[in-house]
């Protein structure tokens, strides 16, 4: 194919319809580096900026309107603005609070409880990115254990801190470098990368580890590394390997948090770990991020632990930020409540997409598998990436295999693609994203009009 003619037309094309985001952009970059402050929200040629977000769509300003499915970074499993919160936050502000107070809220304990009993742990503190929540929980796995060696997988991404900048997107015959400058000195060293849902990999990671491995941190469910569940069988095994060798157990749900039901994906695989880190959805649109788990180890933050002991894990002007707690508590008991519907929804229309997707790709004799199948793990699995493949595979199955250049075309999915989906009315990540309760039946069916569309126009740059 033609991908360099291909580009060159969809950006034209985007161009010409977004002159308001354009001249945006060249504005912004005057005083941002790209002209934000996320960069996988920047991409090229230059990002729409957003006027309007409300339930499945979002209005740039150039007027155009995209069904999305990036979805607040697949925070957004209600839609965009969902109503409920907003009045519970109008509410709180038309009464003159709702803001940072400094003081402890009356609703935390609420959410504090609420969360605990879904997820089945002993505590829980919250702050406010996913990123701290998984650096806290690492020193917490670090001083419990008084061992140094954090072990994460291939493709694993927990934010970015000093912990686990190692093996994420940079493929090099695996994935295993280090990826980020300006860390502190030896941390390559005390990080050691594992091959995501591979056992022996894992007990061979233990057996020359073993005894200074203080935590091994892992999604279930990778998200940037593809969005791929791991083999059940696996993570028993990382729970039985952990345990041997006195090691923390920790679970990432940042993504997979009340994404395939109303509680953990480690609900799901039937695994304890010994402690787990939530983000996106507990805010309910709001930031906020939390590590619960044992009581023994959650304890390492009490004021009144022994000095020597002690991890610094106290403080955050916005931690537990009011309106966050009463936005996250009022989502999740929505979440709860209406459990029966939401999830065998949104995972019904995951599955029509997945499945439509290989089957338009296969048809027009494109190479094409979508991740994101629950398989007997989630039987609700909202979440879709698209792989555009070079190798005749028939499932992607590992994180290797997305960032491998060899095997699947990151340009196709991240560069031709979107654009393409975004020329035909909507916004899509990882080739696809999340999809939400507010997306309907019929904006589902024209995605995938949509991608039939899009799959015969590629057909005319095949040379
Ligand atoms: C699995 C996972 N862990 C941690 C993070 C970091 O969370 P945050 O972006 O809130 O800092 C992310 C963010 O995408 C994530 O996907």
């Amino acid at each position: 194919m033609d991908k360099k003619s291909l580009l060159s037309d969809l950006i034209h094309d985007y161009e010409k319809n977004h002159q308001k985001s354009k001249s945006i952009f060249e504005k912004s970059t005057e005083y941002q580096i790209r002209g934000g402050s996320h960069n996988l929200r920047l991409f090229a040629p230059f990002p729409f900026y957003d006027v309007r977000c409300s339930g499945s769509k979002v209005t740039d300003a150039d007027g155009n309107t995209y069904v999305d499915f990036w979805q607040g970074h697949f925070a957004n499993i209600l839609g965009h603005n969902p109503k409920i919160v907003l009045d519970a936050l109008s509410d709180w502000f038309q009464k003159g609070q709702g803001l940072t107070t400094g003081f402890p809220g009356n609703y935390q304990r609420e959410l504090a409880e609420l969360i605990l009993k879904r997820i089945g742990a002993d505590k829980i503190r919250f702050t406010t990115s996913g990123t701290l929540a998984t650096m806290y929980s690492i020193m917490m796995a670090r001083a419990f254990t008084k061992r140094d060696l954090v072990v994460k997988a291939g493709g694993g991404w927990h934010g970015a801190q000093p912990y686990v900048l190692k093996g994420i997107t940079a493929y090099d015959h695996g994935l295993t470098k280090i990826e980020s400058a300006g860390l502190p000195f030896g941390i390559d060293a005390q990080i050691v990368v594992t091959k995501f849902s591979e056992i022996n990999d894992l007990e061979e990671k233990f057996r020359e580890n073993g005894d200074r491995i203080a935590c091994f941190i892992l999604e279930p469910f990778i998200g940037a590394g593809g969005f791929i569940f791991a083999q059940r069988e696996y993570i028993q095994r990382a729970r039985e390997l952990t345990l041997k060798y006195n090691s923390l157990l920790i679970i990432d749900e940042v993504i997979s948090g009340f994404r395939f039901h109303a509680g953990g994906v480690q609900n799901l695989y039937g695994v304890k770990p010994d402690l787990s880190i939530f983000g996106k959805a507990i805010g309910g649109g709001m930031p906020l991020s939390a590590v619960l788990g044992r009581d023994d180890v959650m304890a390492l933050c009490d004021p009144e632990a022994k000095p020597e002991e002690k991890v610094k894990f106290d403080g955050g002007t916005f931690s537990a930020h009011p309106g966050s707690v009463l936005a996250g508590l009022t989502y999740l008991k929505y979440l709860i409540e209406n459990e029966e519907e939401i999830y065998p929804k949104i995972g019904r229309l995951a599955d029509k997409v997945r499945k439509g997707i290989d089957e338009i790709f296969a048809a027009h004799g494109f190479n094409v598998k979508c991740t994101g199948y629950g398989d007997t793990i989630a039987e609700n699995s909202s979440c879709v990436g698209v792989q555009f493949l070079k190798e005749d595979i028939d499932r992607v199955r590992s994180p290797e295999q997305v960032w491998n250049p060899e095997v699947c075309d990151f340009e196709l999915r991240e560069q031709i693609f979107k654009l393409s989906m975004l020329k035909e009315g909507f916004n899509v990540f990882h080739g696809y994203g999340g999809i939400s309760a507010a997306h309907t039946d019929e904006e589902i069916q024209a995605s995938l009009d949509a991608v039939e569309r899009i799959a015969k126009e590629w057909n005319k740059y095949k040379k």
